[in-house]
């Protein structure tokens, strides 16, 4: 026997341990595992970059049932990809579907590409996205990487984390891969990930690989993956003014939508200011100072910052514009950042009292 049987026996195993394991545990019955497509795992993988199942869902199930296929989400405007967004976050990806839905029309006549180098360089997908689109809708071998993922093979040679572990962790990836059924091995890593070895409290009772665990058998399931170094976000103030006004018994509010740039790109948002100062001003050339009520404050989280958001509501009685902003009705149904979400569903409670 030369040196490198046992272990590729041993790598076998895992991955023929997952699949079978998989049968009666893993997850079957989600909506982009049915009737599966290229197309379907493509939204559903992007959907999922940074999101949790539960989350994705509900956002899942509307995406295909307006946008069912490649052509009519290529048909799409930005402006209504991004309605159907609203909540979800990192607004960027359905910028990134949109861009990539017409070069699926214009390159590849509507057909989902199949090969690594062409999906790769789709816009918002990377090698872990890649790998999910290849192994779940082609069953083809290849790797990926996500958190979950990390966090199994991590515990599971107990490699103590570092960033530069990333190639490392790829490699492994790699040859953990089986010759056949890359698409449910794909699937079962991701389910052990996310169902079985978890982040916080692992329940390795219920693990199917834990006889050859090396964080189990040295009690390092705790200490392994090593916790994130907490970086401080950065403390943001944000100042918000609701401006609503009665229409044709219409309740409408002043908006103004972002431009192309920056994490609310082309969402719609209240009027805005960084600095009292600049909201004061506001007020003050457009004569607002009259009915102002302050309301509570929304604390919201983003990658590299924590917003603290103070919000100030003034009713208008009498019709007026405003440069550079337009009056939109609070039941249209327009792309909004998830504050915006808050506030405007705030407001639709205070009517409906
Ligand atoms: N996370 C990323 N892709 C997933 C999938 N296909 N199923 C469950 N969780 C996932």
């Amino acid at each position: 026997m030369n040196g490198e049987e046992p272990n590729k026996f041993h790598l076998n195993q895992f991955s023929r341990t997952l699949i079978s394991w998989h049968k009666n545990n893993g997850r079957h019955n989600l909506p982009w595992q049915k009737e599966i497509s290229p197309y379907k795992v493509w939204i559903s993988e992007v959907m999922l970059q940074q999101t949790q199942v539960k989350t994705v869902l509900p956002y899942f199930k509307k995406f295909v049932e307006k946008y069912p296929n490649i052509k009519a989400l290529s048909n799409a405007k930005l402006d209504d990809i991004l309605i159907l967004w609203t909540g979800l976050g990192y607004y960027r990806r359905a910028e990134n579907l949109y861009k990539t839905s017409q070069i699926l029309k214009e390159k590849y006549r509507y057909k989902f590409p199949e090969l690594y180098e062409d999906i790769i360089s789709l816009p918002g997908i990377g090698r872990s996205t890649a790998g999910a689109i290849l192994s779940l809708a082609y069953n083809k071998k290849y790797p990926i990487l996500d958190g979950n993922v990390k966090r199994v093979i991590k515990r599971y040679f107990a490699i103590r984390s570092s960033k530069e572990d990333e190639k490392n962790l790829w490699y492994i990836s790699e040859s953990l891969l089986p010759n056949k059924n890359n698409n449910i091995y794909t699937q079962s890593i991701m389910d052990l990930g996310s169902l079985v070895c978890l982040k916080n409290s692992p329940t390795c009772y219920a693990c199917p690989i834990k006889k050859n665990c090396m964080s189990n058998k040295l009690n390092l399931t705790n200490v392994i993956p090593a916790k994130n170094i907490k970086v401080n976000k950065k403390k943001t103030l944000k100042l918000y003014l609701i401006i609503i006004q009665n229409f044709k018994n219409k309740k409408l509010v002043l908006m103004k939508k972002n431009n192309n740039n920056g994490i609310w790109a082309n969402l719609w948002n209240l009027p805005s200011f960084e600095k009292k100062t600049e909201y004061k001003k506001f007020i003050k050339n457009n004569n607002l100072d009259s009915n102002i009520k302050k309301y509570d404050n929304i604390k919201h989280n983003l990658t590299h910052l924590s917003l603290d958001i103070d919000i100030l509501k003034i009713e208008l009685c009498k019709i007026r514009d405003f440069d550079n902003y337009s009056w939109k009705n609070i039941y249209d149904n327009i792309g909004l950042s998830k504050p915006v979400v808050m506030i405007i569903n705030k407001l639709k409670k205070e009517i409906d009292k």
